[in-house]
């Protein structure tokens, strides 16, 4: 993902410019990935040739994960769950363009180079920059499970989103590039199903929706968790259990759900291709529904999108691969 910059970002309060938001080298994460962060989507809504508003999707629960990080690492954010959602709102219209991808961090800053983070100070910073409303090519993606597990329990928490898990997701991620393949999928400590280098991991067999539990290592998605929403609506059966390495090879679809994912079914696996290689039925209805509501084209029921006021306002609907 390419950085398009944008005027403002948002540093403990205030807006500054993006240029000046700058650390020192001998930042407390700069040396031990002490930071804590969040990936949102702003969507432009309304037919593609038309927007007619911009709706940031799941602003308040994009918000809580964050705060909730941040107790996990014991660095107080300083800023109310209400505070941080003004705050983006405040930095998304001030930059004026959707559709954007936001990106809160926190992280310890400049103070002692010691691994103790509790002398450093805690640094709040939000940034926003223009990403399309993409609609994913069909194709879908020839993902590999990776010869890297995931993080193993109680060694670093899955739970929160951590700048330090994605050494792991890096491991992941390019070995995956390297062997040619578009994503990785890690097991858990037991060799059981957990999740993409960035994505959740759900499954359709027999009719019913299957995807790791949060205790397989998996982060607790906001995606996951919509589209879980989306799929009990329309009375589709979703199971959270531990789930075999193999199930993947004889499951009838596969697909990840993420906030840069979205939804994007899984073409094959390790060279084996999931049911025909096509989006299945399930995974197309959850997919049309999703993108219709993020959209704006069906209505927004369950409440998932913050409106802002942005009048730069780019069309929707670019299509490219997932
Ligand atoms: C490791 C990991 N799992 C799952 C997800 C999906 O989470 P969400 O839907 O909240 O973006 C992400 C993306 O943030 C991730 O990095």
């Amino acid at each position: 993902m390419a950085i398009q910059t944008t005027q403002h970002i948002w540093h403990n309060g205030s807006l500054m410019p993006w240029a000046d938001a700058q650390i020192h080298v001998m930042s407390h994460v700069v040396h031990y990935g002490s930071s804590v962060f969040e990936g949102i989507r702003c969507y432009s809504q309304g037919p593609l040739e038309a927007p007619k508003g911009a709706g940031i999707f799941r602003l308040r629960e994009h918000m809580q994960r964050f705060l909730d990080s941040a107790k996990i690492y014991r660095m107080p954010l300083g800023y109310t769950v209400d505070e941080l959602c003004s705050a983006v709102i405040e930095v998304v219209e001030a930059n004026d363009v959707s559709p954007c991808y936001i990106r809160p961090i926190a992280f310890r800053g400049y103070g002692e180079i010691g691994v103790n983070p509790l002398k450093s100070p805690v640094e709040v910073y939000i940034a926003n920059f223009p990403w399309g409303n993409f609609l994913h090519g069909n194709e879908g993606a020839n993902v590999c499970v990776s010869s890297w597990n995931r993080l193993a329990p109680n060694t670093m928490p899955a739970l929160a989103k951590a700048g330090a898990n994605y050494m792991n997701s890096q491991l992941i991620r390019m070995e995956a590039a390297t062997n040619g393949y578009d994503e990785g999928i890690g097991l858990d400590r037991n060799g059981t199903l957990s999740e993409g280098s960035g994505e959740n991991l759900f499954l359709v067999k027999d009719g019913k929706l299957l995807t790791p539990p949060l205790a397989n290592s998996a982060l607790s998605g906001i995606t996951r968790a919509s589209v879980m929403q989306v799929a009990k609506e329309m009375n589709i059966e979703v199971v959270e259990q531990a789930l075999p390495r193999e199930l993947l090879y004889i499951c009838d679809e596969a697909f990840f759900t993420g906030t840069a994912a979205e939804v994007t079914h899984l073409r094959s696996v390790d060279r084996i291709l999931v049911g025909d290689g096509t989006m299945g039925p399930i995974t197309r209805r959850i997919h049309r529904e999703f993108f219709g509501i993020v959209n704006g084209l069906l209505p927004d029921r369950f409440g998932w999108l913050s409106p802002v006021t942005v009048k730069s306002m780019s069309v929707a609907g670019e299509t490219v691969n997932a």
